[in-house]
């Protein structure tokens, strides 16, 4: 079975599609077969696609992220996947309290980048400069994180 992940944030239009499209890419062009998913822990924003700020910063730094469309993470999640990844730390809590018993490592994204900051922050409400922050932050951590994907494959 593949190794599986799902990102997660609050509304899952931002930050975690975009480590979804941002994390896919990488993978591919390292040819891994790794299964990739994002939620979010609130569910307004469910069957719509990324915000368009989102996707234009996104998309002008190589990522297309049109084709997903945002969801709210489930029980069921808990056990499906091997990492569970939280852009901040509200969002790790919320993860933990639906997955009290999950095998999966559960943990925040800057865990794995060697960023002295610990949290993805929320754009949502911010200016456009709040995008390509979460993009940078987001493009480090995923390095980390594939870095330790594959010594754990090797
Ligand atoms: P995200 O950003 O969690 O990165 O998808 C947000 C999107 C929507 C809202 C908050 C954060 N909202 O309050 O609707």
């Amino acid at each position: 079975m593949n190794i599986s992940i799902l990102f997660v944030c609050l509304g899952n239009i931002c930050r975690s599609p975009a480590a979804e499209g941002i994390f896919r890419k990488m993978v591919d062009e390292e040819k891994l077969a790794i299964d990739i998913d994002s939620a979010g822990t609130g569910g307004w924003h469910t069957g719509k696609p990324p915000d368009p700020r989102m996707q234009k910063t996104a998309l002008a730094r190589g990522y297309n992220l049109s084709t997903l469309r945002a969801r709210q993470i489930n029980r069921q999640d808990c056990q499906n996947f091997d990492y569970i990844i939280a852009m901040d730390k509200d969002n790790l809590r919320e993860i933990k309290r639906l997955c009290p018993n999950s095998k999966a490592e559960i943990k925040l994204f800057l865990d794995y980048a060697p960023s002295s900051k610990t949290e993805v922050p929320d754009p949502y409400y911010g200016g456009r400069e709040g995008f390509n922050i979460v993009i940078d932050l987001i493009e480090d951590a995923s390095a980390g994180l594939l870095a330790k994907i594959k010594e754990q494959l090797a």
